[in-house]
C-alpha cells in the first residue's frame, strides 16, 4: 500500500442514551429488600438506579437513545442504512429489538438484528458494525445497547436484584476514508472478542422459549463471575494494547462496562491508569449490561470530557462467558 492510500474506518459520529424514570436508591430498596446501602456501596459501588414501569419496553428506550444519537451526530433517520441492537431482553422473543427500532424510526429498508452476548454485547455489536461498514454492507449505522435488566430479577434474590438496572446507549457508526491508518487517525482501531462457554452455568437465566417456554429469572455465582472478570479484563486490554503497540499511558479514557467498580479499578490498576480517566456511571446506573458502555460513553462526551480525537479503551464481561475489547480514536 503507497503511503498516500486511504484506509476506511468506521467512526463514531453521534452518541446519546436514555434512562427511564427517577432513579432508584439503594435506601429505597432497604425498604422492601433485606440488604443495606452501606452493603451494596461497598460491595459494588452502585448508589442507584433506573427501573423501567411495566409499559416500558426495551425498544422505546433504545428508540429515544436512538434519536438523541442521530440529532447529535445531526443526520436523519434516513441517512441510516443498518441497525444493530445489543440486547439480552428484547421486547419479544422475535422480531429483533433492531427492526421495531427500524420501524419506529422510520429507516429505510437495511439490515437490522439484534446481537445477544449480554453484558459483553455493546463490544460484540461495535465489532459486528466495524466490519459491516468497512466492507461496504452499511455506510452509516446505528448500533445500541439496550436493556430491561429488571425483567429479569428475582426480587427475593438480593445477591442479584439489587445490581442490575434499565437503560439505553447508541452510537451512530460511519465508514471514513479521510486518513492514511495511522493511529492517530479517527475511527475503531481494533476490537477484540472472546467466549468461554464452560462458564455458562456461573452466570444465566434459568428459562427460555425451547426450555421452560417463560423468560426466567437471572441466577449469578457473584464471586466465581468476580475472579473472570478481573483475570479476564486484565488479558483483553493486554492484547488490546499489544495488537496495537500501544502503551497503557497512550489511552486518554477507559469506559468499562459498569458492574462492580472494583473490577473496574482492577483493570485500571492493571493499566496505571488513574481513576480520572476512568468514565464511572455504576453509582448511577447499576448494571445495565449491554447498554452500560454507551451509556457511559455517551455521559462523559455530552459533559465534555471525551473530545474528538481522544484514545478511548472499552472493555466489558458477561454472561456465557464472554468478554472483549474496542480501541477507539473518537
Ligand atoms: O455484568 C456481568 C458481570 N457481573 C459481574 O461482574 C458481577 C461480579 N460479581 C460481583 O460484583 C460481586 O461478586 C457481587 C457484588 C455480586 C457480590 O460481592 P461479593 O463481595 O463477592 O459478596 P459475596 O457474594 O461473597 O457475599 C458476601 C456476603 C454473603 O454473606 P455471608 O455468606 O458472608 O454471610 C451474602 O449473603 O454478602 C451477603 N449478601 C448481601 N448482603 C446484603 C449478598 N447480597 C447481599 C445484599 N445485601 N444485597
Amino acid at each position: 500500500m503507497s503511503e498516500s492510500s486511504s484506509v476506511k474506518r468506521s467512526i463514531i459520529t453521534g452518541v446519546g442514551s436514555f434512562l427511564p424514570g427517577e432513579p432508584v436508591s439503594n435506601v429505597d430498596l432497604e425498604k422492601t429488600i433485606d440488604t443495606s446501602d452501606e452493603w451494596i456501596k461497598k460491595r459494588t459501588g452502585i448508589e442507584r438506579r433506573h427501573i423501567a414501569a411495566k409499559d416500558v419496553s426495551t425498544s422505546d428506550m433504545a428508540v429515544e437513545a436512538a434519536r438523541q444519537a442521530l440529532e447529535h451526530s445531526g443526520y436523519q433517520p434516513s441517512d441510516i442504512d443498518g441497525i444493530i441492537v445489543a440486547t439480552t431482553t428484547p421486547d419479544q422473543t422475535f422480531p429483533a429489538v433492531a427492526a421495531t427500532v427500524q420501524a419506529r424510526l422510520g429507516v429505510p429498508i437495511c439490515p437490522a438484528f439484534d446481537v445477544q452476548a449480554v453484558c459483553s454485547g455493546f463490544v460484540y455489536a461495535l465489532s459486528v458494525a466495524d466490519s459491516l461498514v468497512r466492507t461496504g454492507q452499511s455506510k452509516r449505522m446505528l448500533v445500541i445497547g439496550a436493556e430491561k435488566m429488571t425483567s429479569l430479577l428475582d426480587w427475593n434474590d438480593r445477591t442479584t436484584c439489587v445490581l442490575f438496572g434499565d437503560g439505553a446507549g447508541a452510537i451512530v457508526l460511519e465508514l471514513d476514508e479521510q486518513g492514511q491508518g495511522s493511529i492517530e487517525d479517527r475511527g475503531i482501531l481494533s476490537t477484540h472478542l472472546f467466549a468461554n462457554g464452560e462458564l455458562k452455568d456461573i452466570l444465566y437465566v434459568n428459562g427460555g422459549p425451547s426450555t421452560t417456554g417463560q423468560v426466567g429469572h437471572l441466577v449469578m455465582e457473584g464471586r466465581e463471575v468476580f475472579r473472570y472478570a478481573v483475570e479476564y479484563m486484565a488479558d483483553v486490554v493486554q492484547k488490546t494494547l499489544d495488537h496495537n503497540n500501544i502503551k497503557a499511558s497512550d489511552i486518554d479514557w477507559l469506559i468499562p462496562h459498569q458492574a462492580n467498580t472494583r473490577i473496574i479499578a482492577a483493570t485500571a490498576k492493571k493499566l496505571d491508569l488513574p481513576m480520572e480517566q476512568v468514565v464511572l456511571t455504576v453509582a448511577d446506573h447499576g448494571n445495565t449490561s449491554a447498554a452500560s458502555i454507551p451509556l457511559a460513553l455517551s455521559a462523559a462526551v455530552h459533559d465534555g470530557r471525551i473530545k474528538k480525537g481522544d484514545l478511548l479503551l472499552l472493555e466489558a464481561l458477561g454472561g456465557g462467558l464472554t468478554w472483549g475489547a474496542a480501541l477507539i480514536r473518537f
